[in-house]
């Protein structure tokens, strides 16, 4: 039986990797950072399901190297990050530790308890930035405009560079923007998905967001997960974009997601400048074709379904609480 060891097991990723690799037979133990209250919303129900959780924090070597010590994994998934892009810029400095240090961390705990580990490194399509081509593939050089862009370069380089300088199995992907009814509420789609319910059930009027121009390639953490596992499956270390080769803007979400419920976006968004951000990544766009070539990698939901999927499942999850009387 395979072990894996992700980090960031209780995000978004986190548990959506989770459910796969146990579907493949793997033992799965999740790194856990302290917390004063529980955040073991997503992966509740994977407990019962056998993973299992261990202590540690991206930013303590050594409950890095005890964490590997104690697991002796066959495959790590450094999925732990301050992900989100407008942190980064009100905390530049605990997003550079967590974000591009702990990177380092990790990959030196791996090279001191066992260099035969299989290394997934998360980087992001965020490292493009201001995009110098259109669509974004391997080749295309990072222009990152946020301290959190800046750090997954980091990341991203020294994973690299671990590779080519002692021949650990590091791979990085390079990943485009996806989403799921598990998204964090202050991603756009979410809080979009979010809004849209409360909207429908009568508990809001309207939702304020920042850029309604900006595109994104957005995709299902369901499928992206998937090619994680398969980066490490092969017999040599490579990087891989993953996305769907598809670009929408926010506002397209917007629209998608009222006229789902029968409403009118332009009816209930507002514009607010306090979510526009101080440099901001106008398009993305990404090329997948070497993942889908090399990997067989492709994803099977698309942006309607996406939309459709989460806006459904905050309906779902809104109605609930207030059946219960916990709003409303
Ligand atoms: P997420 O939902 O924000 O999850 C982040 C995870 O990192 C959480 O489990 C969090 O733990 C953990 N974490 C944060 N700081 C930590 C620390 N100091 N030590 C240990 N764990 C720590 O992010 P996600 O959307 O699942 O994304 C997963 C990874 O992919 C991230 O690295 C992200 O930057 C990258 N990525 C995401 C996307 C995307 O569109 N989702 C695209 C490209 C790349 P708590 O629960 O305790 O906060
Ligand atoms: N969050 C947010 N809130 N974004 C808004 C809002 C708002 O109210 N209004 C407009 N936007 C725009 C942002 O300006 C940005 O251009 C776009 O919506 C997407 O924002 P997010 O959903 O916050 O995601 P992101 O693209 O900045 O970052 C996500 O994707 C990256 C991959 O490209 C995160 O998951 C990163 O961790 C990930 O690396």
């Amino acid at each position: 039986m395979k072990k894996a060891l992700i980090t960031g097991i209780t995000g978004q990723d986190g548990s959506y990797l989770a459910e796969f690799l146990l579907s493949r037979g793997y033992r799965v133990f999740g790194l856990q950072r302290r917390s004063s209250t529980t955040n073991l919303e997503r992966v509740e129900h994977l407990i019962e399901e056998g993973i299992e959780l261990v202590p540690g924090d991206l930013v303590d070597s050594f409950s890095l190297i005890k964490a590997l010590e104690s697991v002796r994994p066959d495959e790590v998934y450094n999925l732990a990050a301050q992900s989100f892009v407008p942190a980064s810029w009100s905390q530049p400095l605990l997003t550079g530790e967590v974000t591009g240090l702990g990177v380092t961390r990790l990959l030196e705990a791996i090279r001191q308890v066992d260099p035969r580990i299989r290394f997934y490194q998360a980087s992001s399509s965020e490292m493009f930035g201001l995009v110098r081509e259109t669509p974004q593939n391997e080749n295309t050089p990072f222009y990152p405009r946020s301290p959190y862009g800046v750090a997954k370069v980091y990341g991203h380089w020294i994973t690299i560079n671990y590779r080519e300088s002692y021949d650990l199995f590091a791979c990085s992907g390079i990943l485009f923007n996806h989403e799921s009814p598990r998204r964090g509420l202050e991603f756009v789609t979410r809080k979009i998905s979010y809004g849209v319910a409360k909207i429908k059930l009568g508990l809001a009027g309207d939702i304020r967001l920042g850029n309604l121009q900006a595109k994104r390639d957005w995709g299902f953490a369901g499928d992206y997960v998937r090619a994680m596992w398969m980066m490490l499956q092969r017999d040599e270390p490579s990087d891989y974009v993953i996305a769907t080769g598809l670009t929408y803007s926010v506002e397209d979400f917007c629209r998608v997601a009222f006229s789902h419920v029968g409403l009118d976006w332009k009816d209930h968004v507002v514009q607010d400048p306090k979510f526009f951000r101080p440099a901001e990544v106008h398009l993305l766009q990404g090329d997948a074709s070497r993942a889908a070539e090399e990997l067989g990698w492709k994803p099977e939901v698309d942006f309607e379904g996406l939309v459709r999927m989460m806006v459904d499942a905050d309906l779902k999850r809104i109605e609930e609480l207030k059946r219960r009387g916990v709003v409303g």
